[in-house]
């Protein structure tokens, strides 16, 4: 038990929350205070397993079935939110997927798809959390911000990425949305960040890490020398929510064990 929870009384939103980083997520901000909504698209019994984890840490939560990057699903999911925890003041954009392929034989089906969920999720999201944050205002019992979005990016959003076209111009797109979303709504109090994990252990990336090859091969491009564990997230997503934050907007922060350094500069150049 938390004695001295950073997020006492808000209701956080964390889209793609029943599996890898947006589980981590969602539990460390349960774990500091918040009615949490786990959002998923599929494997229900997952998004269940998430929210029976945070209760059974005596946490609040629900879980919501939303498809990130259609309209209607997106407002059906704040109004069951809105039902259900009266407000939002935290939403974690952190739905994504990758569909990766050699440039040339890219679909423009997963093209689309991966923009669709990983950018225009991010923005229908924001819109209705957004709204919500500027009819309500500041609750100063709760927090110093009308609201606070989190959107998960990656170190993607900086380094190109061959073989992964649509999921690199996804994160670009999603640093610029982030800081203009941020320069708009900052006189209105409302904070817009962003966090750039580098190489997190989840399913997204398995083949990376599964095997001792893959796993070395991946660690020359860590000089920290370690993968990420979705906490390490966890533990920044709790401090950009919180008002230990509040002088942040529009920045990103890479937690990254060091990879955007350009390691293979350092024995090179
Ligand atoms: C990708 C992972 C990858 C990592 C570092 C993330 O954004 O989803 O597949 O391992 O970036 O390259």
């Amino acid at each position: 038990m938390n004695l001295n929870p950073k997020l006492k009384g808000q209701s956080a939103l964390v889209t793609g929350a029943n599996s890898g980083i947006g589980m981590a997520v969602a539990i460390a901000l349960a774990n500091d205070g918040a009615n949490v909504v786990v959002n998923y698209v599929s494997h229900p019994e997952d998004a269940e397993a998430v929210v029976k984890q945070i209760e059974n840490n005596g946490g609040n939560a629900i879980a919501i079935k939303a498809d990130v990057s259609k309209e209607d699903e997106v407002s059906g999911m704040f109004q069951q939110m809105f039902a259900k925890y009266g407000t939002i003041d935290i939403l974690v954009n952190n739905a994504g997927l990758q569909k990766d392929s050699p440039f040339e034989n890219m679909s423009l089906a997963d093209w689309q798809l991966v923009i669709n969920v990983n950018l225009t999720g991010q923005f229908l999201c924001a819109r209705e959390a957004v709204k919500e944050f500027l009819k309500r205002g500041v609750v100063h019992e709760r927090s110093m911000a009308a609201g606070k979005i989190i959107c998960m990016s990656s170190v993607h959003q900086v380094i190109p990425w061959a073989g992964h076209v649509n999921y690199a111009a996804s994160k670009g797109g999603i640093d610029l949305l982030m800081k203009s979303m941020a320069q708009e709504l900052a006189p209105k109090k409302i904070r817009v960040n962003s966090i750039g994990p580098g190489a997190i252990k989840t399913h997204i990336n398995e083949s990376a890490w599964s095997t001792p090859e893959a796993l070395n091969k991946l660690l020359t491009l860590i000089p920290y020398g370690r993968i990420g564990e979705p906490e390490d997230i966890g533990k920044v997503a709790v401090w950009l929510a919180s008002d230990e934050s509040d002088y942040l907007t529009g920045t990103t922060i890479f937690a990254d064990g060091g990879m955007l350094l350009y390691p293979g500069f350092s024995t090179n150049g």
